[in-house]
């Protein structure tokens, strides 16, 4: 009997979308938009007053970091072409446009009380006016990785003292900008930002210091982002009304085999992952499970105290409830099963858990950790609902990337699953789902995968001088679901 109810509920779960899901319709007041990042399109990297990034700095130190040794000096060249950009978006019919600033471009010195560059911002001044004068909302990100090379030589995100450069930097574009733009992230994907930048060498800037250097990075981001908060919620929020949220990383975890212990370690991972971000932001500390399992683990290991650095109680206060959204970078799923054979120390070892994939589930062509695996959206709505009371969330990341063809029906199956899994979270289990951003408008530099991997609903020629952009398929199909607001079965 247990195992007939199992493999009942295994064929609801994996049978096709049921016909009713396509007749429902986006709420009306569901935003659609798409995102890109400056180092990924703007290029004139050295133009106007801009300094280096960590990026600009370590691929030119060493091209062999990327796969085709490519690097963003030109990129898309946005810096140029951002009124084309713009009509893309308009003739898309997107309801916003996610982009990033680039720091350096602002503050080329980069510290606190440091001059800002005036042709840097009359670039996102021409831009965010631009986007307005087309009915485009500008919702930006404020840090998508591009830290100034002269804050990494004095330690980066490990130096507590970056936080005052973080916040100068940020109250100097609500000052500048804040009159018309109204949607702020303050980060996106901290656990990339750390664990695959200072626990590794998958992110500039390369620290690779394993089980140590993403959890402080992570907590001056943390303790970047809350200060942030507080600052616009005092000084700005009262005549500007905006919104400040922070964009999170996660993989759905389905538990490998249908048990018990599966389901806890799945459970875990994504507290490891997705709570320890979006716990601070919530309840105000991380996931009581990972202050004890560092605790115990780093004591075992000789350590001293845990390698996760602790808040103090006015630290929790002030970052308790420092969001008015949860922005979601969510691409795919991965099996999760318990396991520790995993080098130490390292977060990995710390969470024990491994993860895999169904080899059915289809890969995207040019990103081998990239599966379509729709139903795995919901399910992770539905846990963020759960765990975290209901937030709004904003779909700040989803997408795929297919080959440089612009027949891309592997991308119209991928969008189409994804957001027939929002549709059924909104209507049939109640998530509070704000909206839906595609990643990306253009192919750009995918960091180490330079431009092999095309995110683009829009191809880039980049051998062309022109960087010429032309429309996919997929930019068709979701011009339309934006339209009809609905999935076309
Ligand atoms: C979907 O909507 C159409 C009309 O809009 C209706 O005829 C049809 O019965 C609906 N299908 C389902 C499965 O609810
Ligand atoms: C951290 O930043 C402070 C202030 O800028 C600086 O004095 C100090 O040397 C930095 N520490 C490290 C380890 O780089
Ligand atoms: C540029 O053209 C060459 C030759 O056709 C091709 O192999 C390469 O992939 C192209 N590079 C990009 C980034 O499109
Ligand atoms: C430059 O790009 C535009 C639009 O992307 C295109 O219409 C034009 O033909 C391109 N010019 C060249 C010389 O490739």
């Amino acid at each position: 009997m247990v195992q007939f109810d199992s493999v009942l509920i295994f064929i609801l779960f994996s049978s096709q979308v049921s016909a009713e899901v396509y007749n429902y319709s986006f709420p009306t007041n569901f935003a659609f938009g798409v995102a890109s990042s400056a180092y990924q399109i703007e290029g004139a990297y050295n133009e106007d007053g801009r300094t280096d990034s960590i990026w600009d700095y370590n691929l030119h130190e060493k091209p062999s970091w990327v796969i085709d040794e490519s690097n963003g000096d030109v990129a898309c060249d946005s810096y140029h072409k951002w009124e084309e950009d713009v009509q893309l978006i308009k003739e898309l019919g997107a309801n916003f446009y996610r982009f990033s600033i680039s720091w350096s471009r602002i503050l080329p010195s980069a510290y606190k009380d440091t001059e800002v560059n005036e042709k840097g911002v009359a670039y996102y001044n021409n831009l965010i006016n631009k986007l307005l004068d087309e009915g485009i909302t500008p919702m930006v990100t404020i840090y998508h990785w591009d830290l100034p090379q002269s804050l990494q030589e004095n330690g980066g995100w490990m130096n507590a003292t970056i936080a005052d450069n973080f916040v100068f930097y940020a109250k100097t574009l609500f000052q500048l900008f804040g009159d018309r733009v109204k949607h702020w992230i303050t980060f996106n994907e901290p656990i990339e930002i750390c664990e695959a930048g200072y626990s590794s060498d998958r992110k500039a800037p390369f620290l690779n210091a394993a089980g140590v250097g993403g959890y402080i990075c992570s907590h001056n981001v943390l303790l970047s982002h809350g200060k942030t908060y507080r600052e616009y919620e005092k000084l700005f929020k009262p005549t500007q009304r905006g919104q400040i949220g922070l964009s999170a990383a996660s993989y759905w975890y389905e538990p490998k085999e249908n048990s018990g212990l599966d389901a806890e370690a799945s459970h875990r991972a994504l507290l490891f992952s997705l709570g320890w971000y979006i716990h601070p932001l919530v309840k105000g500390n991380y996931p009581p499970i990972m202050i004890e399992r560092i605790d115990e683990i780093s004591k075992k290991e000789g350590f001293a105290e845990s390698r996760l650095p602790k808040f103090t109680d006015s630290e929790i206060e002030m970052i308790r409830g420092s969001f008015d959204f949860i922005g979601l970078n969510h691409y795919t799923t991965v099996q999760g099963t318990f396991g520790t054979d995993f080098p130490e120390p390292s977060a990995y070892f710390d969470c024990g858990v491994k993860s895999s994939v169904d080899p059915e589930w289809e890969v995207a062509p040019t990103s081998s950790w990239l599966r379509n695996v729709p139903w795995g959206l919901r399910k992770l709505l539905v846990w963020i609902k759960n765990e975290y009371g209901n937030p709004p969330v904003l779909i700040t990341e989803n997408g795929w990337s297919s080959t440089a063809t612009l027949d891309d029906t592997d991308r119209i199956r991928y969008i189409n699953g994804y957001l027939l899994s929002v549709l059924q979270a909104i209507h049939e289990d109640g998530c509070n789902v704000l909206g839906y951003t595609h990643w990306s408008l253009l192919d750009n530099l995918e960091w180490l995968a330079g431009y092999s991997a095309r995110f683009g609903l829009v191809d880039v020629d980049f051998n062309s001088s022109n960087k010429t952009r032309t429309p996919r398929k997929s930019y068709g199909v979701y011009q339309e679901i934006i339209k009809s607001r609905r999935i076309n079965p």
